[in-house]
């Protein structure tokens, strides 16, 4: 899998991969703002959802992919998905050349933000359960206090397009309810698939509940990246 990469390959494709379909939040931040990059984004729809495997399934889902994507000669590989990012990134790295850029919910962030010092973030059972994950919380929640939710089943309706289904709004309720009662001011958006039911929560909080993503945080990691190597396009 190894690949090792010269200043002249500026011109190659960034890959980037997600369970599904919740990747193309970070893809669409990309496109954006580094509009001169070309991508090749994998989903991998066929063993979507991520967040109720266990962990060593993922680790070769992400082994898999990233071998598929760097066959395509890419300068760089962004896991889209926090699920795979804290259950595969330190595995993988160990394993390419290329930079890989993860995705890690905005804790930090948010823990700066927020009034209440209550932040809640929504995430897969997959990650929830993740000690990668749960050392983040802890490193950055010495003084505010963090409710985990996991949502299981929000990315089945997500990645079925099912998201105008009355379910897909009970579901939601069911997980952003209990924070809203411990007083949560600020929300973590911890699966790249969630920024898809934004519209949905913001029907569901108070308008001054602050909603916290990942897509640009990580596009801008992955610049800098690049631009430490000089491989921007
Ligand atoms: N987009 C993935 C994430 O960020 C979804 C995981 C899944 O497939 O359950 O966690």
């Amino acid at each position: 899998m190894l690949q090792s990469l010269s200043v002249s390959q500026a011109h190659l494709p960034i890959g980037i991969f997600d369970s599904g379909v919740g990747g193309l939040s970070v893809a669409k931040c990309v496109q954006k703002l580094l509009p001169n990059e070309h991508i090749i984004y994998l989903a991998d729809s066929l063993h979507a959802p991520y967040g109720s495997k266990p962990q060593d399934f993922i680790q070769q889902r992400v082994d898999t992919l990233a071998k598929q994507l760097i066959a395509k000669n890419i300068k760089a590989l962004v896991i889209a998905c926090n699920t795979a990012t804290v259950n595969a990134i330190d595995e993988l790295r160990k394993k390419v050349a290329i930079p890989v850029i993860g995705v890690e919910p905005a804790i930090k962030p948010a823990a700066a933000r927020s009034k209440t010092k209550k932040v809640g973030i929504l995430v897969t059972e997959a990650t929830a359960r993740n000690q990668r994950f749960l050392n983040l919380v802890k490193r950055f929640s010495s003084n505010i206090e963090v409710f985990i939710q996991p949502c299981p089943g929000l990315v089945e309706l997500i990645e079925q397009g099912d998201i105008e289904q009355p379910k897909c709004d009970s579901l939601l309720r069911s997980f952003i309810q209990p924070l809203l009662e411990k007083d949560v001011d600020t929300l973590v958006l911890g699966c790249t698939h969630y920024p898809f039911l934004i519209d949905k929560i913001k029907n569901q909080v108070d308008q001054r509940l602050e909603i916290m993503e990942t897509a640009e945080p990580v596009t801008r990691e992955l610049q800098r990246q690049l631009a430490q190597r000089n491989l921007l396009a």
